[in-house]
């Protein structure tokens, strides 16, 4: 896996300390510490409500934090607004896709452009060289789905429409992506293609994927982090992870329910 090399002074992408997020009186993340450096592939596992796309919505903004600190490049973000991180080159996918059907590719990326670049007050249709319409091609491009451009999103398979959702992530060159089970519902023959992608993305942008694919999540991240309960359980290589007796526990002894 190439990784751009980071000289140590470099602040990290990303950096938390002890944040968590309470709902009454149940933590869905407790007092997780972590970081990740500039151009890093961070897997993060972890069985089903053990907090993982919890920690992705306080990382964003979508949750306020209900403890600890979180610092993208080395700034304090945990008190700014959603658009003020994106601003600051934070992106994320969703676990659960939020296409509109009725628009073309080319469109749905056109607005994800349109959308960083001047609010969502733009009308279509535009000019054919309109720059916004270019850098939508070059995004299907990124994205592995340039001859679906004029297809409508509903008649996307369900892989090329995870990878449009990649693709719309990647609007404006993000610094930060954060990728929520962009595997999930994919057929075995849809996989190696997001495996792919994912190993394709500019080797500059740091990337934190949510996976319960192993086979995806160690090919293309090389640090993994486990959450177990909203806390962290273990964290290294996926040689070390895997190695580790508690997260052998959870994934073999059967708490893993995927
Ligand atoms: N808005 C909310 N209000 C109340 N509880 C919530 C909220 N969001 C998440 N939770 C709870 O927090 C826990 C962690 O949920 P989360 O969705 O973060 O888990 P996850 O690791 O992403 O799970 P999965 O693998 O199933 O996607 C769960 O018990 C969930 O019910
Ligand atoms: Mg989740």
């Amino acid at each position: 896996m190439p990784v751009s090399p980071v000289p140590k002074t470099t602040a990290n992408a990303l950096e938390t300390q002890g944040i968590g997020k309470r709902f009454g009186g149940f933590w869905a993340v407790k007092d997780v510490t972590f970081s990740v450096r500039p151009g890093e592939r961070r897997a993060i596992l972890g069985p089903n409500g053990a907090g993982k796309t919890s920690l992705f919505n306080i990382l964003t903004g979508d949750y306020a934090a209900s403890s600890g600190s979180i610092r993208l490049f080395g700034e304090d973000v945990t008190k700014s607004s959603v658009p003020k991180r994106i601003k600051n080159g934070l992106r994320r996918t969703y676990q659960h896709a939020y296409l509109f059907d009725g628009l073309s590719v080319h469109d749905t990326l056109f607005l994800a452009v349109a959308g960083l670049r001047g609010g969502w007050r733009q009308i279509l249709p535009v000019r054919k060289s309109d720059p916004r319409r270019i850098e939508a091609e070059r995004l299907a491009e990124v994205c592995g789905i340039p001859e679906f451009l004029d297809r409508m999103v509903s008649d996307l398979s369900h892989g090329q429409r995870r990878q449009l959702e990649i693709g719309i992530a990647l609007a404006e060159d993000p610094k930060v992506l954060l990728l929520d089970e962009p595997a999930a519902g994919l057929s075995p023959a849809e996989r190696p293609q997001l495996s792919n992608l994912l190993l394709s993305l500019p080797t500059d942008v740091t990337v934190i994927l949510i996976e319960h694919d192993m086979d995806i999540a160690f090919r293309t991240s090389e640090s993994v982090t486990v959450l177990f309960n909203g806390q962290l359980m273990a964290e290294g290589t996926p040689d070390e992870v895997m190695a580790n007796k508690d997260v052998h526990e959870i994934y073999v002894g059967g708490t893993h329910s995927e």
